[in-house]
């Protein structure tokens, strides 16, 4: 294999022409997809929301052996949607953690054998990173530094990007994930699961004034997330019989000025005026709203992209392999850290 030009932090220069398979596997979503240039040229998720939803939430097991029952067939719809053979692949990739390990060895498992049959590299990749890569899908000309807020069912965390592959963790939830208190609180108000579109869809009948629930942790100087007493708020609330669509609008404005006031205050505080926000929670309108009206320059992951999928797994192999593929003895680690300075769990 010739030498692959890297640039100063040993990534590669020279993705361009490589066809690349993508492959996600870490939570309750099996995603493949395949890029080409940056270009998305196939991108296939397979859902898992009906098995989990009469649970509400995620169960681990159910979602390994779902993951085990569609990769494969996937696999062959994305190749065939790409319109190339298995032997056309350069470069296989998948979701190295963190995530559910049971979830995230199904895919890894798949992809490192796929790559050792084709003799291709096989890349791994940090879930956290695949967010962030993301968003050269819609804005390729997109360049650090700028503010990322990944907020999903299993992470809220802020970066500050300071350039492609060099990231510092400015906050982080200290309890639940913004994601998961949405589906909580949907489950509390008897909603179904995923939680967040059934919260914003019933708090468009409510009225976001009329239940009293403070900001969490809005004395903090610093850039920390919390959910989980908004929560406990939620439930109290329900205790004393405010109706169902109020405390939904309520709860919403609470949570989407919590996330975005940490946002703009790390804005502020670290000169940044780009933002892109990816995850699931990406997807609430209030949430846009309230950070258009910031004055932030925001990035968007184009749909599909901006939850869990193979796609972002393929553009950040692109951009982060050395030239060499990952030793393939390295194991799937469901505690991950992105960041030097991130908790472990
Ligand atoms: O990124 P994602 O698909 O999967 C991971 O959790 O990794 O995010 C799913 C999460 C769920 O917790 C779901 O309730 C939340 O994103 N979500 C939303 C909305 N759509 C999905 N939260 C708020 N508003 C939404 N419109
Ligand atoms: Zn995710």
């Amino acid at each position: 294999m010739k030498p692959v030009p890297l640039d100063t932090w040993g990534h590669s220069l020279d993705n361009g022409a490589m066809w690349i398979l993508g492959i996600d596997t870490s939570c309750d979503d099996t995603g493949v997809g395949v890029v080409r240039d940056d270009r998305v040229v196939s991108n296939r998720v397979a859902s898992q929301t009906l098995l989990h939803q009469r649970h509400g939430g995620v169960v681990p097991e159910l979602a390994s052996r779902e993951h085990t029952r569609v990769i494969d067939p996937l696999v062959q719809t994305a190749l065939q949607e790409a319109g190339i053979s298995v032997h056309d692949l350069d470069l296989v990739a998948a979701t190295k953690g963190p995530g559910l390990i049971g979830a995230l060895l199904v895919g890894y498992t798949y992809g490192k054998g796929l790559a050792f049959a084709l003799d291709k590299p096989f890349v791994a990749v940090h879930h956290l990173e695949g967010h962030l890569y993301a968003a050269l899908a819609e804005h390729p000309e997109v360049t650090p530094p700028f503010l990322a807020l990944v907020a999903s069912g299993g992470h809220t965390h802020l970066f500050e990007v300071r350039a492609w592959g060099q990231y510092q963790l400015l906050g982080a939830t200290m309890d639940d994930a913004a994601g998961e208190a949405f589906d909580k609180v949907a489950r509390l108000l008897g909603l179904g699961y995923p939680g967040g579109p059934e919260i914003e869809r019933l708090a468009r009948e409510g009225n976001p004034q009329s239940v009293p629930l403070s900001l969490p942790l809005k004395d903090q100087s610093g850039l920390a997330f919390s959910f989980s007493g908004l929560k406990t708020a939620v439930a109290r609330a329900l205790e004393k019989g405010y109706a169902r669509a109020d405390i939904a609008a309520a709860f919403q404005r609470v949570a989407v000025e919590h996330l975005a006031s940490v946002v703009v205050r790390a804005a502020k505080s670290h000169g940044h005026s780009t933002l892109l926000v990816a995850g699931g929670v990406a997807q609430n309108s209030a949430l846009r709203a309230r950070l258009q009206a910031a004055g932030l320059r925001l990035l968007f992951p184009p749909p599909g992209l901006a939850t869990d999928n193979g796609a972002m797994i393929a553009l950040a192999a692109g951009h982060t392999w050395r030239g060499q593929g990952s030793a393939l003895q390295v194991p799937a680690q469901p505690y991950l850290p992105l960041t030097m300075d991130e908790p472990t769990c």
